[in-house]
């Protein structure tokens, strides 16, 4: 089946499209929607296999986290902990350009790979109207990073986002040029400082104003959640037990492209090729039993977890094919096989 081909249906913002484009959401499907900083291409952020159309869509070689976007703060507050840091630039700027990267809450139901994997979680409430309604309709958290190809420059207007993934989504919402023009402002509220994870549509120094301290700037080039990881460990004490690794690494050893396992070695199998194995391991999970990338990339990030709580000491990895979503998953797995 080739996942990436479809058709997309480019279409006028009205009352009508917005509805169309909110139950192709809950559906699973794929929609550009345009908000007040870029176009966001947005998937129901509750479903593992609607955020790998995601990745898929875009190209992109790695997982990154996704910011969920909400209508309203009451359904941003359901998803994170919000210190008081946090409510306060909430309430002073959503809806608006910016991103608060807050602890998960216990109950949130964005999917582990929306946040590829991450116990931080970025909320936003976008200012734009067809954004809103369409939030509202669609009754779901959207992930939705910005609607363009990995590597290139992110679209402004509907025909930016046509020109980059026309036939790899199923709707696009024309809502105009974006007024902004910069993606959002994203400020992490894990510790006791705020940390400036990229500038972006609100200036820091309105924000740096309504919280009266200075916010501190993450340096240039450095990873966002490797960065939000590093400031959680600095303030342990102020968050539950749990929320110290922001970035879940496998304590098991990783034995990758295996392909046999020992009776003692927890299996993550890929298309059933380590099936032979399954009644002797303590605990045997498979990606997509029919080889699936899209449902692999879905439970890569929970059965990595579920595998590593077996309390084996490694965890064999069967070969999984590097093409589409592929590399992604391979690029991750690696990082777990590399984590001391
Ligand atoms: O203006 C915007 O923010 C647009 C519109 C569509 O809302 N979205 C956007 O998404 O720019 P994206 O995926 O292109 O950029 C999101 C950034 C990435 O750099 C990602 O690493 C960071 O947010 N991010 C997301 N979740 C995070 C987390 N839990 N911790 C740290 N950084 C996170
Ligand atoms: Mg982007």
């Amino acid at each position: 089946m080739d996942q990436t081909t479809r058709a997309t249906r480019f279409l006028a913002a009205d009352e009508g499209a917005i509805q169309e484009a909110a139950k192709i959401l809950r559906e699973g499907g794929l929609v550009s929607f345009p908000t007040e900083t870029v176009y966001g291409l947005g998937a129901d952020a509750t479903s593992g296999e609607a955020v790998a159309k995601i990745y898929e869509a875009k190209q992109r070689p790695a997982f990154n986290p996704l910011i969920a976007h909400v209508p309203a703060m009451q359904e941003g507050l359901a998803l994170g902990q919000f210190n008081a840091h946090a409510r306060k630039l909430a309430e002073a700027f959503w809806p608006g350009a910016l991103t608060l990267v807050v602890p998960v809450s216990s109950d949130c139901p964005v999917s582990l790979l929306a946040r590829a994997g991450h116990d931080t979680i970025a909320v936003r409430v976008p200012d734009h109207p067809v954004a809103l309604a369409l939030l509202r309709r669609a009754g779901l958290p959207v992930a939705a990073p910005s609607a363009n190809v990995s590597g290139t420059v992110s679209p402004t207007t509907a025909q930016h986002v046509a020109d980059g993934l026309s036939g790899r989504i199923d709707v696009i919402l024309d809502g105009g040029a974006c007024s902004v023009g910069v993606e959002s402002t994203i400020i992490a509220c894990l510790g006791p400082q705020p940390v400036l994870l990229r500038p972006g549509g609100i200036p820091v120094a309105d924000i740096e104003q309504i919280l009266g301290l200075t916010v501190r700037r993450s340096h240039e080039g450095q990873d966002a959640p490797a960065l939000a990881s590093a400031q959680t460990k600095q303030a342990p004490g102020l968050l539950a037990p749990g929320m110290l690794a922001s970035h879940y690494a496998p304590r098991a050893n990783v034995r990758l492209q295996a392909v046999e396992a020992y009776p003692n070695e927890a299996i993550l199998d890929f298309a059933a090729s380590l099936a032979a194995y399954a009644t002797t391991s303590p605990a045997y999970f498979d990606l997509s039993p029919n080889g699936d990338l899209r449902q692999a990339a879905a439970n890569l990030f929970s059965f990595l977890r579920q595998a590593d709580a077996a309390g084996v000491s490694t965890i064999a990895i069967a070969p999984v094919p590097s093409a589409g979503l592929g590399e992604a998953i391979n690029d991750r797995l690696a990082r777990a096989a590399a984590d001391p």
